[in-house]
């Protein structure tokens, strides 16, 4: 059976559970299913059953070795963040029960969610939807997360304002535009013609198709930006802002870290959105989805099996919503 670094002594002496590994950062074919020890949760957490994970670029970019400096090189490492499944076990001071149905996402930057089993901080988790499958509330934590961080939180986005979201039809896009209506924003939502329809069933007021039409030669002016795909910069779209408006983008880079730092003088600003899981958050989200304001969509799902071909598919950044991988 193979050590497991990144629950360290945690792991219980006998128990083993299923889980996707690396063994060196790389291509979709270094993710490997094989037996580990299984977590053991400390103070504050829980041991949750997983039965479904969501597949998110950032697995992608950990598994490629993108951010070492926050993933190290010990190895094996399970990677993914998404998660749903059953409490079994809860440690001490945990405030979720055993039994609990829970969804939510692993704040740790590798992850650890594709496995049978993860010792999971209570304060990263909520009580999952009640209203949809476990394999679709899986969909939910890192992407929607992320769009109302971004859009509530960074950008401060009220209702009556315009919001310009750019890569609406993908897994953090789809809840961006839910989540801008729901928070009473006229939106302008930027995708291929292949997905106006669902983005125009998501509830977008109007659709710019980014394949006819350059974003920087736009006539309106915006309250908010989310480039979502994040293919722009602060300077690119500053002009489409209007006299206060904000800029939010998803990826790191020296570029947007010096124009948040410049933007602190002027009255534009650009924000980067790092999205860190939250109980308060995913109960918001919870009560959308269960009030049938935020509708969850699902691309695609994989057996766990098929890993690397969920993979794959997602570096094809073409996905309409999200991809989900069944553990069981
Ligand atoms: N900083 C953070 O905390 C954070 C959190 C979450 C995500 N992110 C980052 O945010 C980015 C988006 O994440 P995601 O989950 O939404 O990705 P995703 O699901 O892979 O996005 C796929 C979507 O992007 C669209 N797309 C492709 N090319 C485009 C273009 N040139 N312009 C506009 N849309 C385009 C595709 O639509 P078409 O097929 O129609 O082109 C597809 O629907 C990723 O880079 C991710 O790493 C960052």
């Amino acid at each position: 059976m193979t050590a497991l670094p990144q629950y360290g002594k945690h792991v219980h002496p006998s128990e083993t559970m299923r889980a996707v590994v690396i063994d060196r950062y790389g291509g979709p074919e270094v993710l490997r299913l094989t037996t580990v020890p299984r977590p053991v949760p400390t103070r504050g957490q829980v041991l949750v059953r997983t039965r479904f994970v969501g597949v998110n670029p950032k697995d992608v970019i950990v598994r490629k070795g993108k951010f070492q400096i926050a993933t190290g090189k010990k190895f094996p490492l399970i990677v993914g963040h998404d998660i749903a499944g059953e409490v079994v076990e809860a440690g001490p001071g945990a405030d979720l029960n055993k039994g609990d149905l829970v969804y939510g996402m692993i704040n740790d930057f590798a992850g650890r969610a594709y496995a049978e089993y993860a010792a999971v901080d209570c304060q990263q988790l909520a009580k999952a939807p009640t209203s949809v499958e476990l394999a679709v509330a899986a969909a939910v934590p890192l992407a929607a997360q992320t769009a109302l961080q971004a859009l509530r939180d960074d950008a401060e986005l009220k209702a009556g304002q315009n919001v310009l979201i750019n890569g609406a039809s993908g897994g953090v896009g789809v809840f961006a535009v839910q989540i801008a209506k729901i928070l009473g924003a006229q939106v302008t939502a930027v995708c291929s013609h292949r997905n106006v329809d669902l983005v125009t069933e998501l509830g977008a007021d109007s659709i710019v198709d980014y394949t006819k039409t350059e974003l920087v030669d736009l006539d309106e002016r915006f309250d908010v930006i989310f480039d979502v795909f994040g293919n722009y910069c602060f300077d690119d779209l500053r002009k489409l802002l209007s006299e206060r408006g904000t800029y939010v983008n998803t990826i790191p880079s020296a570029r947007i870290f010096k124009d948040v730092a410049r933007s602190f003088v002027r009255r534009k600003r650009a924000k980067l959105v790092i999205v860190k899981s939250r109980r308060d958050q995913l109960e918001w989200l919870r009560q959308q989805i269960d009030a049938g304001r935020l509708r969850v969509v699902v691309d695609r799902s994989f057996p766990i099996s098929d890993v690397a071909e969920a993979h794959r598919f997602m570096e094809t950044k073409r996905a309409r919503g999200k991809v989900v991988l069944a553990v069981d």
